[in-house]
């Protein structure tokens, strides 16, 4: 089973080859034209997929050493994401199956996050719980079956990630901002200042709340204190990141106790967040839980992730026809 896997949804475009099982390579173009807008441009993401996609696929094959004609699927990521991006690989993965005629299969991406783990050889058994954090997704998932999964909780707003992009934007800080805040709350007191934590019912999350508070709370003091921001960087940075790690981590411990499962894992660009590792590592150990990151290659956005979620689909010979089309908002 020869996989090539085509990643596009966000701003990384990504290729990935896996042979029996394996992740051979897994190469990534990281798109640095959004950094000077704050943000990701989607009609300049596709533009950039269009450019990288076919030197990255080019160089995921050479890197896994395995020339197009011994390829026995294609695999992409058919969404939730960036409709214009999505489309780039889509129709690339479409194409090039096509030609090889070799079937095709649609990834989730959403999925695909959660089944990073098989890449690891430290993997997590079933049933599992996995907090899925990024820049675009905030999500408590059970995990049955590689491909039985059912999310139990995510944000009804902004996805964490962009809570803390969002936040540091606010302290000034460049695009993306989760990194910085993450270094300076090293040095600084994580409860220095209080945020409110949002009360959902569920295990759903709410993160746009925090970001609001934080903004008053930023002008409040800068009105008295023009320099406050300067003067209290890392004490800000510890308290926002602070709030949002408990945030997430009281979720998780009520999805654990409600379904009594204890292997935990974690995925999404987030979960590089020191203070999230150090206080889920505590958390796991007084729980009792088995805790599982994949290192961070597979974590953020990447192709492999997508080359093992289609492994599981090529077993079961669940294939797509050539019509199909990408699918921004599409469910677990
Ligand atoms: O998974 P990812 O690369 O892309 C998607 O959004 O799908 O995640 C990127 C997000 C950004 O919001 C970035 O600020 C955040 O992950 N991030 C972090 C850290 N590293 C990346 N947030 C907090 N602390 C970090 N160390
Ligand atoms: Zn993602």
């Amino acid at each position: 089973m020869n996989i090539l896997a085509i990643e596009s949804s966000c701003d990384e475009t990504s290729a990935a080859v896996l042979v029996n099982g394996h992740i051979l390579s897994n190469v990534i173009a990281t798109q640095l034209i959004h950094e000077q807008f704050g943000g990701v441009v989607p009609e300049l993401a596709s533009r950039a997929h269009q450019q990288h996609i076919l030197p990255v696929v080019e160089r995921a094959l050479a890197d896994a050493n395995l020339p197009k004609s011994e390829l026995s699927a294609i695999a992409f990521t058919r969404g939730p994401g960036l409709l214009g991006s999505l489309l780039v690989g889509t129709s690339f993965a479409k194409a090039l199956a096509l030609g090889l005629n070799v079937p095709l299969i649609e990834v989730n991406h959403m999925q695909a996050h959660v089944l990073a783990h098989f890449i690891e050889t430290r993997q997590p058994t079933f049933p599992f719980l996995c907090l899925t954090v990024s820049g675009g997704h905030t999500q408590i998932v059970r995990i049955d079956t590689p491909l039985d999964m059912t999310v139990m909780g995510q944000t009804l707003d902004d996805a964490v990630g962009e809570a803390f992009d969002k936040s540091a934007k606010l302290l000034g800080l460049p695009y993306p901002g989760g990194p910085l805040i993450d270094k300076y709350a090293k040095e600084g007191n994580p409860l220095a200042y209080k945020f409110p934590m949002s009360e959902m019912p569920n295990l759903d999350f709410s993160f746009s709340g925090i970001k609001t508070a934080i903004m008053y709370f930023l002008r409040d003091n800068m009105r008295v204190n023009p320099e406050f921001i300067n003067e209290h960087l890392a004490d800000i940075c510890a308290s926002i990141q602070h709030t949002l790690v408990q945030m997430l981590l009281a979720k998780l411990k009520r999805a654990a106790r409600e379904t009594g499962i204890t292997e935990i894992a974690v995925a999404g660009g987030v979960s590089a967040n020191s203070g999230l590792r150090t206080a889920l590592t505590k958390l796991g150990e007084e729980q009792g839980w088995n805790i599982y990151i994949p290192q961070f290659e597979y974590c953020t956005d990447n192709a492999a992730m997508i080359a093992m979620a289609a492994k599981f689909k090529y077993e079961q010979g669940d294939f797509t026809p050539q019509t199909v089309s990408p699918l921004p908002r599409m469910s677990m």
